[in-house]
């Protein structure tokens, strides 16, 4: 069982001694990743994370998880950007839509400014048994603010002090922080964001871990397989290296302007993985007005409504698709013995094989429209395949940015918006922005 990457239908738009003349330029990014000198080498810490994580965290992680659980049928998580959304996939991916579940029901909270979502989640909230994790590695994000202390008093008016104390989880910077002060005051039980792990390079350790173990996952499946894939991907000859083959295609199309990517997936639990993915390259490459904006589409939902700007808009697309070869339990197209729905043909056939021939049909179409197709397969969807995943992206983004000659772990560019927000608002200090501001 191994990830595959296919990058057979890129089509004529990539020549294999292209990537013979990028091999250089992949040996150097492979040493700067090794020697940890390269740009933001400081929040390298997610590289080495799967095999340093100490069982003794990871078993830590897992008790307050069944604590909760044991207190609790809801998890409400709050947090943004990476502090939530690498819980989100997972938690989406590997838990059932519908029916029973192994472990906690989770909703999420302080992602954005919605008050009427806020109002409609504490009233769902008021009938329930309730827990939370908060999550924020600076502790002062605006977002998770306000909706931490919104729930905060929701659940101490429910469950008194000491009884939301029980019940409440920080995830935050070992010391800094408005966050880190309120566990700090409060006595909540607390976990620890790597000093050297930025937000969306962290859904492995307690950041994504704890939701995703109070989901009912196995994470320590997950945490297997994001190992495995660390010392795959850093002993493989770089050209048989998926991780650096991806990226290095990445960049060859971008430079033939290719100049936005989609992650396509053909499962509608996927849906996280690629709001996940989305900011772990969007958030990494695009700076210094450059990089390929990440897009992502659900199939073949999507194929009825943006299929008609891909087989035949502009031509800056191409398309990754992430697809699992294991289909789970078939499920047959009942075979009635008529033919007045024209599907005859299709009777007793498993849904997976039409999925399987629309992915077909829809990635020769695509390259046939000049959409050069790479394939991501995994051989099923289980935990350790996600943290094989997961891990995959993150070393492959890591790659990518470096090969277009970025700083994969800054955001300078996020500054911007929330600068003008807290003049708009009036907050102390920000008073001749306020004015500028008011006058535009
Ligand atoms: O990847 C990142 O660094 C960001 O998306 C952050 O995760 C996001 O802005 C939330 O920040 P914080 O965890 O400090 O609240």
């Amino acid at each position: 069982d191994q990830l595959i990457f296919d990058d057979g239908m890129a089509g004529s738009l990539l020549r294999q001694h292209e990537l013979e003349d990028l091999k250089a330029q992949l040996e150097a990014v492979d040493r700067m990743l090794d020697e940890k000198d390269g740009p933001g080498s400081e929040f390298l810490g997610w590289l080495d994370w799967p095999a340093q994580l100490e069982t003794t965290e990871l078993k830590q992680i897992q008790k307050v998880a069944e604590h909760l659980q044991g207190l609790a049928d809801v998890l409400v998580v709050i947090g943004i950007g990476g502090s939530y959304l690498g819980a989100r996939a997972a938690i989406e991916m590997l838990t059932p839509t519908f029916g029973t579940l192994k472990g906690m029901e989770v909703h999420y909270a302080g992602h954005h400014l919605n008050g009427e979502y806020m109002t409609e989640l504490l009233a769902y909230l008021e009938n329930k048994q309730v827990a939370v994790n908060v999550i924020s590695k600076s502790g002062t994000t605006t977002e998770p603010a306000i909706a931490f202390r919104l729930i905060k008093e929701m659940m101490e008016r429910k469950y008194g002090k000491s009884g939301a104390k029980e019940r409440i989880v920080v995830t935050t910077d070992a010391a800094r922080g408005a966050l880190k002060n309120l566990a700090d005051k409060e006595g909540y039980e607390t976990f620890v964001i790597p000093d050297d792990i930025g937000g969306r390079y962290s859904v492995l350790t307690p950041v994504g871990l704890l939701p995703i173990a109070a989901a009912g996952i196995d994470i320590e499946a997950m945490i297997r397989g994001a190992r495995e894939a660390q010392a795959l991907y850093l002993d493989q000859p770089i050209l048989d290296n998926a991780c650096y083959r991806y990226a290095a295609i990445r960049n060859i199309l971008h430079r033939k302007g290719k100049t936005t990517e989609i992650l396509a997936t053909f499962d509608p639990a996927f849906q996280y993985l690629g709001e996940w993915w989305k900011q772990l390259f969007g958030e990494s490459e695009g700076k210094d007005h450059m990089g390929i904006f990440p897009a992502s589409l659900q199939m073949t939902t999507d194929l009825h409504s943006m299929g008609q700007y891909v087989q035949d808009g502009q031509r800056i697309l191409f398309e990754t698709m992430v697809l699992v070869a294991d289909n789970g339990q078939e499920l047959l197209i009942p075979d009635t013995g008529e033919d007045d729905d024209g599907l005859g043909y299709l009777a007793g056939k498993p849904v997976s094989l039409v999925n399987h021939k629309a992915m077909e049909g829809t990635a020769m179409a695509h390259m046939d429209g000049g959409v050069p197709v790479l394939k991501i397969t995994i051989p099923k969807k289980s935990a350790y395949w996600t943290g094989h995943l997961f891990y995959f992206f993150m070393k492959a983004c890591a790659v990518s940015g470096y090969l277009l000659g970025v700083n994969p772990f800054n955001q300078p560019g996020v500054e911007a918006y929330k600068a003008n927000m807290f003049a708009l608002l009036g907050k102390p200090g920000s008073e001749t922005l306020k004015e500028e501001l008011e006058r535009r």
